[in-house]
């Protein structure tokens, strides 16, 4: 396995950072959880919409003053050489890590500090499990704010309020946890945006409600709107709609589209997968896979035929940094 640190790709063990590393201890830095998933019939791994999250990575790193040497179309050849050298044949995750590198204490001055950018990719199966539903809970813990740390940024110490919650979500004998914002409204899962269907119509929380703008999320919406014809409400959503609605998900890079069943120990609808879950659920693992090929521009494919780099790097004339 590799990482791609420092300006160079290194053998996973060789990327090391210092115990003094500014971001280790104060949180200051920002990531992305990009997945390549295994096309078995064509012998490919597809990135799911890499130039997308390498966007929102430079959106997180700008909100935290950090400078991201690479723009992303860099990136996602960093990414395609990645996983080219990774030489695995199944799902796995990207992770890209923009951080205050400088070996310092007591400066809390962002521009004044040093700046680095790291990658890897580890082999990633399912993180919740899609083909079941989930149990979740409504999270005793609230979730953070843009007044306070803005969650539209993926920033490494705000994942304390997500850890936080799962754990006593886990503790407690659930699978997820919902968080909900200080005035009492649904924000989302500690990883995972947070959908409900009510009439044949989806409803999630919108962009300013603390949560972070998913690319999950916003497949989920195309596709409801382009392949089933039903179109996603964002507006506030109340603790109780997810106790009465008729169906409901939670979609994620690492949880995929998966289903919840049952909240705060009560069913969602008759407790079991619904009809517009499981049929939005069939579509996007077609599309991440790159079997659906209407939406094959969303995949980068990692694998030439001769095993070299493709689409989106060398055929696009574009070099990964080495
Ligand atoms: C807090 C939070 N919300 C939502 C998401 C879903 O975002 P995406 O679909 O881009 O992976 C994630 C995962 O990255 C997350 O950590």
């Amino acid at each position: 396995m590799y990482a791609f640190f420092q300006g160079k790709f290194v053998p996973l063990a060789d990327a090391k950072i210092s115990v003094m590393t500014h971001a280790l201890h104060y949180g200051t830095g920002c990531f992305e959880g990009i997945r390549s998933n295994w096309n078995e019939t064509e012998a490919q791994l597809y990135i799911f919409r890499a130039a997308d999250h390498f966007r929102r990575l430079h959106q997180s790193a700008h909100i935290l003053h950090i400078q991201i040497a690479y723009g992303p179309d860099e990136l996602c050849d960093i990414a395609v050489e990645l996983v080219r050298r990774s030489g695995l044949k199944e799902d796995q995750y990207l992770r890209p890590l923009a951080y205050k590198s400088s070996e310092v204490v007591a400066n809390l001055k962002a521009h004044t500090l040093e700046d680095d950018f790291l990658m890897f990719v580890v082999p990633l199966g399912n993180y919740l499990d899609p083909s079941k539903g989930v149990h979740c809970a409504t999270s005793s813990w609230r979730r953070i704010d843009d007044m306070s740390i803005p969650p539209r940024a993926k920033v490494t110490g705000a994942y304390i309020n997500s850890v936080l919650a799962k754990t006593e979500a886990v503790q407690s004998g659930f699978d997820e946890a919902i968080l909900l914002n200080a005035d009492g409204h649904v924000a989302e899962g500690t990883g995972e945006n947070l959908f409900l269907v009510f009439d044949g119509k989806l409803i999630t929380p919108g962009a300013t409600e603390n949560v972070l703008k998913g690319i999950t999320r916003d497949t989920v919406i195309e596709l409801a709107r382009e392949e089933l014809g039903i179109e996603t409400e964002e507006r506030p959503v109340d603790r109780t709609e997810l106790y009465i609605a008729d169906e409901s998900f939670l979609t994620g890079t690492a949880a995929h589209l998966t289903p919840v069943t049952k909240v705060d120990h009560r069913n969602v609808g008759n407790g079991e997968i619904g009809p517009i879950t499981k049929r939005l659920q069939d579509l996007y693992f077609d599309v991440i896979r790159g079997i659906n090929k209407k939406y094959i521009d969303w995949c980068l494919p990692a694998l030439g035929e001769d095993g070299r780099v493709q689409a989106g790097a060398e055929a696009q004339g574009r070099t990964a940094r080495a």
